[in-house]
């Protein structure tokens, strides 16, 4: 499935952006506040495309005007998210590289995949959640549409082998309804 926005396509992950997803997830900035380690090669990002970022609803996000991938955004079951959730529920998780932060990208791929989950994965709602401090990803989700539901205290964040507290956000169908 791949997506398109006013700048934005989404589309699947594939080897060839290994190179362009280590340059942007290399930045300790990006991966550890979300609750990964920040990739160490060009091999080592290949190796998280073919593992990680090859699971459904997973996108690169791609800049139309210059084709490269600069960050990713997907829809993740009960399972692979923060937070156990129901069958008819999805999380939403997205990153955007440093140097594109501060344009709404991430707002905007949201959007679209909140649209598409709504519409043709028939959820009731979805989950978005932050661990405690990550002002920017909290001032995303505002902007996306998400509330406050609850927090969540020693959250184990394995892959950065921490304990954390983790705010979880909601936007149910009635809510994004009324919004269109
Ligand atoms: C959270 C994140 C995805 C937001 O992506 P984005 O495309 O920059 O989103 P926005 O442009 O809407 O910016 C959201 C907020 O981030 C903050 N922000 C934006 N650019 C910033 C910058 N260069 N430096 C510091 N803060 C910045 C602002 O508060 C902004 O809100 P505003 O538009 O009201 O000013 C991005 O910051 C990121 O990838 N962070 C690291 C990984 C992460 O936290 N992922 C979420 C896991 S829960």
């Amino acid at each position: 499935m791949t997506f398109e926005t006013e700048r934005l396509i989404l589309r699947p992950w594939c080897d060839a952006d290994a190179e362009a997803l280590y340059h942007y997830a290399c930045d300790p900035q990006v991966g550890p506040i979300a609750g990964w380690p920040p990739h160490t090669s060009a091999e080592n990002s290949l190796e998280i495309i073919r593992t990680v970022l090859s699971k459904p609803e997973t996108y690169a996000i791609v800049l139309k005007t210059t084709n490269e991938p600069i960050g990713s955004i997907g829809l993740m079951r009960n399972g692979d998210g923060i937070y156990p959730i129901g069958e008819t529920e999805l999380e939403l998780g997205f990153w955007v590289g440093v140097p594109h932060w501060g344009h709404g990208y991430a707002p905007e791929a949201s959007h679209r995949l909140i649209q598409y989950a709504f519409e043709q994965l028939n959820v009731t709602c979805i989950w978005c959640g932050y661990y405690d401090g990550n002002l920017k990803s909290k001032r995303a989700q505002e902007k996306i549409g998400f509330t406050y539901h609850h927090t969540l205290e020693n959250v184990e964040v394995p892959l950065v082998n921490d304990i954390r507290t983790a705010h979880m956000n909601i936007l149910t169908r009635k809510d994004w309804e009324e919004k269109q």
